[in-house]
């Protein structure tokens, strides 16, 4: 039996999720607004987000995502960018907890 996939957005939204999905793809299928000004090909830092728990599930981060990475706001070892960020297996636990730095949701809401 597969094991439900779920990524948890700050604390608050649940979205099923499946291997194979980057975390950009599982928040705009959902809704969520997560910016991404280079429509998602490694060249910005707006999709940046924190992975508070499974991280070790996810693709291993290329030489192009930590050099964007460098240069975003709220840098922490748990950065990723959501655009390159691919779901690979499904934690233990069944979820992976994300949360979207504060001035990132905050330039969503300007924004639109
Ligand atoms: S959308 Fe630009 S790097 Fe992810």
């Amino acid at each position: 039996m597969t094991k439900e996939l779920i990524v948890r957005f700050s604390g608050e939204k649940d979205c099923q999720a499946s291997i194979g999905e980057s975390l950009l793809d599982v928040a705009l299928r959902n809704d969520i607004d997560l910016d991404h000004a280079c429509g998602a090909v490694c060249a910005c830092s707006t999709c940046h987000v924190r992975v508070e728990s499974g991280l070790d599930c996810l693709n291993e981060s290329s030489e192009d995502e930590e050099d964007q990475l460098d240069t975003a706001r709220d840098l922490g070892l748990d950065s990723r960018l959501g655009c390159q960020a691919v779901i690979e297996r499904v934690p233990e636990s069944g979820v992976i907890e994300v949360r979207i730095p504060e001035w990132n949701v905050n330039l969503a809401r300007e924004a639109h």
